[in-house]
């Protein structure tokens, strides 16, 4: 009997319709009664003390109910607890509100509360503040000789410390016949979803509180309530059915979550708080980076020695590290490597995960190393590539649980047309346009977290799954049903997947490509426990011709239980649930990774990017005129939804590589380009042809399903294979991100 399979196919997102209406509600879009809104004041210095600060003209405007700060905070557990957050880094959490002491530009100082956001806002302006100043320190490069390597903490398994060094670096290096030494510099990123970071808290009595949260984590964010504000964390609820995208910034909670819970305990009223545009620059953020490379290989383009040396911003109570010197040796061979992650403590807010985390900075480095090395060479720099192609990971020396990078890259270089490239720099020009044809390698990690689902069959036979994971716009609903749908033999119409809500089963935040693994396998391990319970149930039905099934001689399709042998004989799962007295039979299972089996294995993504600019020979401005990324990344279970998360990361990939920095203007230790007036991202006008293409890869190691996510790999190769194409239509590298013109004038 043919099952209808909905895994490979490629879905429109289930909620879209919801989403294009208007109708799918956000944190700061539920109607509460007698709501109080919050303003947060943030700090306009970068580093010291408030000595004073004046909030009686602020409380005299009418609707102004209070303002809340260091000086009147009620007293919470907050301040004596050392819980922070599953994505904290070793160090001292930030606590808004502790005291007197100013540790970055925009701190939140004071949160104004008041019966409406424009009196609060408005009262905002009111309050004096009288700040003594201190000396801080903003510039990455002046203080590189503070870089060290990061302690080691909790999320120390996900962000490793690069690898320990092989053989005689320096020797090799020294002796090489061909070697590219190159200094990178990565600008400042923020964070920017469309949805704005906002919490409205609903004050239920009796330390009991439902929050509605822009987060990419309820369980994480519910957590966090519970434990800084001594709440037991079954009277904590954090809802995030929709997330107007997170790329990182909601894996840690963000300060107008605990202002707004704060003010919600204190006043004992529900209370909301929205951040502004300008608020949203200030707090997590891709740090900067130096990256100094020295790759050397033998004359026919053998790698001989891989260096790579990286200072990174941190704060400077946080020691924030993503793997970024980890990747070129997960890639090529070399026999002698040297590797090391450094960061460098500033008065700035703690650095965090933007997608691809270090490995975005990292691969833009190394590729363009590569590109070089490939130049001096006079070898194709695919061929380069091809020639330090190495099946298994030579940095672990553990084979791969599998790697169709090589399919990548002659499929997407097929596709793209690779072999009509000139090797020469300024040789092809269309109109006054310099035409550049560039390539660069992707990779990145395979994670997947413990997460639980409940699975049950209701009595009108349908499949509910419950798990508390956010879709943050990434098409997990779509997944989650389809794989559910396919375990059950039912449509997708039939199957309801309930999430964003911690009350439900446990899920990590959605990060890391994570999610399709994680809960995806969850569902699996539910779906199978639950056909057992279906075929015990039925076996126990009058004159059962399921009696003495085995599992495996039964199948589930079209909503009912049928004989595999003799797919005429089958019994309804509505009627099964009717015979155990219409309840329902539900089952909670947890889907984890096979940590003793995949020890012996390295994980990864892998992609390769071709792309061609034209670049203005008069005005330096450079078009990504098309641009094709390929993918292995296991298990492509929706097409669709993949394809978009992948072109979407190509188009970030453009943004890093032209448009996007943060500027710090160091004299005052502030970001002053904060709107996305000023801070720049791509527009339509600005994306030319995206292709994405899947490459075949199957893995019946990595887990049940065979997927390894796509949500970040598809960043991770574009900035160098730009970089590199305006290096073959200029002659001119670049050794620093965003490329702007005038570097190419
Ligand atoms: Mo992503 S930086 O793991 O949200």
């Amino acid at each position: 009997m043919d099952v209808n399979k909905t895994v490979g196919q490629p879905i429109s997102r289930l909620e879209g319709k919801l989403k294009v209406t208007g109708a799918a509600k956000y944190a700061a879009e539920y109607q509460v009664e007698n709501l109080l809104h919050g303003y947060v004041v943030n700090s306009p210095i970068t580093k010291g003390k408030i000595i004073n600060i004046d909030i009686a003209k602020a409380l005299a405007i009418p609707g102004v109910i209070d303002v809340l700060s260091h000086k009147n905070r009620t007293k919470l557990a907050w301040f004596d607890v050392q819980y922070t957050d599953m994505d904290a880094p070793p160090g001292t959490v930030f606590k808004p509100l502790h005291n007197e002491n100013i540790l970055y530009n925009g701190q939140p100082i004071a949160l104004v509360v008041a019966e409406d956001f424009e009196t609060a806002r408005y009262a905002s302006t009111q309050i004096t503040f009288e700040f003594e100043q201190e000396a801080f320190e903003t510039n990455l490069q002046n203080n590189t000789e503070k870089g060290r390597p990061a302690k080691k903490g909790f999320a120390t398994a996900l962000k490793p410390p690069p690898p320990p060094p092989t053989g005689d670096f320096d020797k090799a290096y020294g002796q090489a016949a061909v070697k590219v030494e190159a200094e990178f510099k990565h600008g400042t990123e923020h964070h920017n979803p469309i949805e704005l970071f906002a919490t409205t808290t609903v004050y239920k009595g009796k330390g009991k509180l439902t929050i509605y949260d822009k987060t990419q984590g309820t369980i994480n964010n519910q957590l966090y309530v519970a434990n800084i504000f001594g709440l037991h964390y079954k009277d904590v609820r954090v809802l995030a059915p929709f997330v107007g995208g997170g790329f990182g910034a909601g894996l840690r909670p963000q300060y107008q979550l605990f202002l707004c819970v704060m003010a919600a305990l204190h006043l004992k009223r529900n209370v909301r708080v929205v951040l502004d545009r300008k608020q949203m620059f200030s707090f997590s953020h891709r740090p900067p980076a130096i990256q100094k490379m020295r790759f050397a290989s033998d004359i026919n383009g053998r790698m001989t020695a891989l260096g790579h040396s990286v200072y990174a911003e941190t704060s400077n109570f946080e020691d924030y590290t993503e793997p970024t010197a980890n990747w070129s040796h997960k890639l090529y061979p070399s026999p002698n490597t040297l590797f090391e992650h450094n960061i460098v403590p500033l008065d700035v807010y703690t650095p965090m995960d933007m997608r691809a985390p270090g490995g975005s900075t990292a691969l833009h480095a190394i590729e363009c190393t590569m590109d070089e090395l490939a130049h001096k060479l006079k070898i194709d720099p695919l061929e380069l590539r091809l020639i330090n192609y190495s099946e298994m990971d030579p940095s672990s020396k553990k084979p791969y649980t599998s790697k169709a990078l090589r399919e990548c890259y002659l499929q997407a270089a097929e596709k793209f047309g690779w072999s009509n490239r000139n090797p020469e720099p300024r040789a092809t020009m269309r109109g006054n346009k310099l035409v550049g044809y560039g390539m660069a390698t992707g990779i990145w990690d395979a994670f997947q977290f413990p997460a639980r689902v409940e699975a049950m069959i209701t009595k009108d036979g349908k499949l509910v799954l419950n798990n508390a994971t956010t879709d943050i716009g990434t098409g997990t609903l779509t997944v989650m049903t389809q794989i559910a749908a396919d375990e059950l033999g039912l449509s997708l119409e039939e199957v309801d997947f309930q999430y964003g809500d911690s009350k439900k089963p446990f899920s990590m935040f959605q990060g890391g490509s994570a999610i399709t693994s994680s809960t995806g396998v969850a569902i699996v391990v539910a779906a199978k426990a639950l056909r057992k319970k279906l075929l015990k149930k039925a076996a126990q039905m009058e004159n059962s011709p399921f009696k003495n099934a085995s599992d495996e001689e039964v199948i589930f399709n079209g909503g009912n239980l049928h004989l595999k042998n003799e797919p005429g004989t089958y019994v309804s799962l509505k009627n099964i649930i009717a015979f155990n007295k219409g309840k329902a039979i539900k089952t909670t299972n947890m889907g984890k990774p096979h940590m003793l089996k995949l020890r012996k294995y390295s994980l990864a993504t892998h992609s390769a990017s071709f792309v061609e600019v034209e670049v203005d020979q008069d005005l330096g401005t450079v078009t990504v005129t098309r641009a094709v990324t390929a993918v292995a990344a296991g298990k492509i279970i929706n097409p669709k939804t993949a394809k978009s998360q992948i072109s979407g990361s190509m188009i970030w990939g453009i943004s890093k590589a032209l448009h996007e920095e943060t500027i710090m203007d160091d004299h005052f230790g502030k970001y002053i380009n904060t709107n996305l007036g000023e801070y720049h991202i791509p527009v339509h006008a600005d994306i030319g042809q995206l292709d994405v293409i899947f490459a075949e890869e199957r893995d019946e190691l990595i887990n049940e399903i065979g997927t390894k996510g796509v949500g970040e790999i598809g960043l991770v190769g574009m900035p160098a294979a730009i970089s590199n194409a305006i290096f073959n239509a200029t002659g001119k590298r670049i050794y620093k991100l965003p490329i702007h013109f005038d570097e190419l004038i």
